[in-house]
């Protein structure tokens, strides 16, 4: 799951999916497309939003994604359109590229969308990320099945 920081909105899709696959199968994790907040943990808003859901983040410590993960991972989710392009100009292959999605493309009532980075708006803004990145990952629950 990448966006920007790794402080808001992927680090609640990786809590959200972690929840609902098995983890014996399926590896999670999270990373930015920026360095800023390199160590950090997420955001209080969305380690408070994913608490309300019965989910705990405060763990999770950001991340900048680099280009071993198109060897690590077989699926890349980006939140919004701009880190799909960032994240596909660090492919080195079409294989690599390949892998990159747009997380809300798994959503039939997103399809398309940008998650809104929620980063300078208000606590609402963080509800309603939760609800389309739990549709989405919802979605690849069912994927695997
Ligand atoms: P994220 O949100 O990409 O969902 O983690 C942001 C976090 C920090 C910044 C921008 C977006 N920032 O500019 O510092």
């Amino acid at each position: 799951m990448v966006c920007l920081g790794n402080i808001c909105r992927s680090p609640l899709a990786e809590g959200i999916l972690k929840s609902r696959l098995d983890p014996n199968l399926f590896y999670v994790d999270s990373a930015g497309t920026a360095a800023y907040h390199v160590g950090e943990k997420p955001d209080n808003r969305s380690i408070l939003t994913a608490k309300r859901h019965g989910i705990d983040i405060s763990n999770q410590r950001a991340r900048k994604f680099i280009k071993s993960d198109f060897i690590n991972f077989d699926v890349i989710y980006a939140m919004d359109k701009e880190n799909f392009h960032d994240i596909i100009s660090l492919a080195k292959d079409d294989f690599q590229q390949r892998k990159v999605k747009l997380l809300l493309n798994e959503s039939k009532l997103f399809s398309n969308k940008s998650v809104p980075d929620p980063y300078y708006g208000g606590d609402d803004g963080f509800e309603d990320v939760y609800q389309m990145l739990d549709q989405a990952c919802e979605m690849i629950e069912k994927k695997y099945l």
